[in-house]
Order: structure tokens, then sequence, then C-alpha cells
């Protein structure tokens, strides 16, 4: 594979994780950075990468093959647009909008311009997640029934201090509970209708610090999840998985697929069943695989170079990112309302 130039746009928390990542990549030329402000500027400079002060000025002078696009929610659409229309594909980070309105403007610009654009739900890109999925696919839950999430943690003061992640475009639920969503559907298929119920009551931002969320998927299984960004508790993959040295690591299960003949925990990756006979007074046995350790992050570049390269599909599309959003809007949607929100079909 030729080596592809690549531009970040943001150089925030996870812009400098895809910096790098990049710099890392023997096939990625690293020709610049785009942010616009005095501490992301700083930090690009210091680790000596050409700085931009805006995404045009990226475009133009160092036209990039490609961007990731890591900039607060509510700016992907309109910096994701414009760069497709420069005729520069995508990655963008999730969500991948704000709006369903403009996550559609995204899959049009790139369906118009035949240029990809794929969407950051990087944990599809993790080994651990293939895995699961492939362990469900093979049949050995039988029938799914259930499934359980928890994404409760706690933030500390200091990440709110950007007023985007207190606003309506931010909060956990887009920034959180999407990727639950987008893994959950990447499990157990699309999800038909949800109900749910968030409150704000610990920070009293604009936003939900906390949500519970109930599912009813497609293969007619039922799902659960609790999610809170104001609760002291490991119960979150982010802390069980090891994707980032960010987060100290935990040893615990975060999510929990049932089914008529096993279960599976993640990210430990536990297959529960009966050796012989299915009966609550008889021993439940459990085998443990241990899952390749890889970085998500790394997994998803590779991707999106190989999608550029024509030689891979995405595995995580602008149309999946569009799906994953509508459900967590729904979350909002159907707090408010206290109805039940149907979903739109694949
Ligand atoms: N996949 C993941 O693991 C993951 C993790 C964290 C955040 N995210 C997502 O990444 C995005 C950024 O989140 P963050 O926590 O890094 O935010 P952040 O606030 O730390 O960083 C955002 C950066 O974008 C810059 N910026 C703002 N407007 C810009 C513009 N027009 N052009 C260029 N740069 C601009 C800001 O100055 C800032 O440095 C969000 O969409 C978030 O949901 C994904």
């Amino acid at each position: 594979m030729h080596k592809f130039r690549i531009g970040i746009i943001g150089a925030g928390t996870i812009g400098r994780t895809h910096i790098e990542t990049a710099l890392k990549n023997p096939n990625v030329e690293l020709v610049g950075v785009a942010e616009p402000f005095e501490a992301g500027k700083a930090w690009v400079q210091k680790h000596d990468i050409p700085w931009f002060a805006s995404y045009g000025d990226l475009l133009d002078r160092a036209k990039p093959d490609g961007v990731i696009i890591a900039t607060p929610n509510d700016a992907h659409a309109n910096v994701a647009v414009d760069c497709i229309q420069n005729g520069t594909a995508v990655l963008v980070e999730k969500p991948i909008a704000d709006t369903l309105a403009n996550a559609r403007s995204i899959c049009d610009a790139a369906q118009a311009k035949g240029l990809p654009a794929l969407v950051g739900h990087h944990r599809r890109h993790n080994p651990l997640m293939r895995e699961a999925k492939s362990i469900v696919d093979s049949g050995v839950l039988g029938q799914p029934v259930s499934m359980t999430a928890m994404c409760t943690w706690y933030k500390d003061d200091d990440y709110f201090k950007a007023a985007w992640r207190r606003e309506s475009g931010g909060g956990p639920v887009l920034i959180n509970l999407i990727h639950e969503i987008d893994l959950m559907r990447f499990i157990y298929g699309d999800i038909a209708s949800l109900q749910a119920m968030t409150s704000n009551a610990i920070r009293g931002f604009e936003v939900e610090d906390t949500a519970v969320v109930m599912m009813r998927f497609v293969n007619g299984a039922l799902g659960t999840v609790t999610l809170s960004d104001a609760t002291v508790s490991p119960w979150n993959y982010d802390l069980a998985a090891r994707e980032t040295d960010r987060f100290p690591q935990q040893d615990i299960n975060s999510h929990f697929f049932s089914g008529t003949h096993g279960s599976l925990t993640l990210p430990k990756l536990e297959v529960w069943s009966y050796k012989d006979q299915r009966h609550w007074e008889k021993p439940i046995s459990v085998t443990r695989s241990e899952p390749l350790r890889a970085s998500p992050y790394e997994a998803q570049l590779n991707n999106f170079l190989a999608v550029m390269a024509g030689k891979e599909t995405p595995v995580c599309s602008a149309l999946d990112g569009l799906r994953a959003l509508e459900a967590a809007l729904a979350v909002r949607e159907s707090a408010s309302s206290g109805q039940a929100v149907q979903l739109a079909k694949s």
C-alpha cells in the first residue's frame, strides 16, 4: 500500500490519540493538524507536526487524501461536508453529528462524491469485539434473549470545562452511550424500539448526567443500559477493556448477553453454559478465551487507509454512524415524551 497523506482536524483529547496513532503508521504521512485554539496549537507544534489555523488551510495547503475529524460534535457535519466536497475522504469521530439532518448531509455528500466516510466507533475494531460477534453468530448462546450493559463511572470537574460537553450537542448520551448503542448493534443487530429516562439531578447541566434505557432488538431480544458519568463506579467498558492507557484497568465485565443456551460477558469473553442438562439447580460452567490485545485506534486507521485504497469496506460506515445517532437521539426524545420510540428499519 502506498503512503496516504492524512490530516487531523482538532487536537484535543482524542485528536491527540489519532495524531500519535498516525505517527506510528508506516503507511501514513501526517501532513498536518488543523487546530484553531492555543492549547492544541502549542501541543501540535511541540511535536514538530505541521500546524494549520483552520481546516480550510489544511485542505488547501497540505492537500490530504483523507482527514480524521476530532472536533466537538456540533462541528462534525460542516467540517466533514466541506472536506468531502473538497475531494477528501473522512473518518469522523462519533457521534457522526449532533442531529440526524446533519448526519444525513455527511452520508449524502459522500455518496454524491463517491468518497469514503467512516465513523469512529472504534470498539468495532477491537479483536475482542470481533471474537464476541463470532461467538454470538456461532449460535452457542442459542436464541438471543437479553442483554445488559453498565456504563457508569466518574468524570472529573476539569472534563466539563469544555462547554460543548455540557450542552445539548454533547452530554454522556451522545458522547458515551452512543458507543454502547453501536456495540449492541454490532453484536445483536438493529434496535427496533426503545424507551428511556434521563436525569441531570447530580450535575445540573443542560444535558443529562444519568440515563436508563430499555430496548427491543429486531432479533427479538430485550436490552437495558444504565449510564452515568456522575457515579463512583468501575462498571464501564472503558475501564475494563484496556483500549487506552488513559484509564487504569479494572477486572470487571460491563456487558452481559444471554440466550436460551448460554451467556457471554464483555470484555472478559466468558461463555457460560450447562455441560449437560439446562437446569437452574445444576452447576453452570464457564469457558474463558484470552482475546488478542491490539489497539482499536490502529486497526481503525488501517481500515480507513484500506477503504481509501479500495481494498476493504468500512468496518463502521456513515450509515452505521447515522443509525447509532438515531437511537441515541431517541433516548432523549423518549425521556422527554415518556413514550417508547420506534426506530427506522435498516
Ligand atoms: N472514539 C473515542 O474513543 C472518543 C473519545 C473521546 C472523544 N471522542 C469524540 O471526539 C470528538 C472530540 O472530543 P474530545 O474529547 O477530543 O474534545 P476536546 O474538546 O478535547 O477536543 C476538541 C478539539 O477540537 C478543536 N476544535 C474546535 N473547533 C475546531 C475546528 N473548527 N477546527 C479544528 N479544530 C477545532 C478544539 O480546539 C479542541 O482542541 C467528539 O466528537 C467526541 O465525541 C471520541
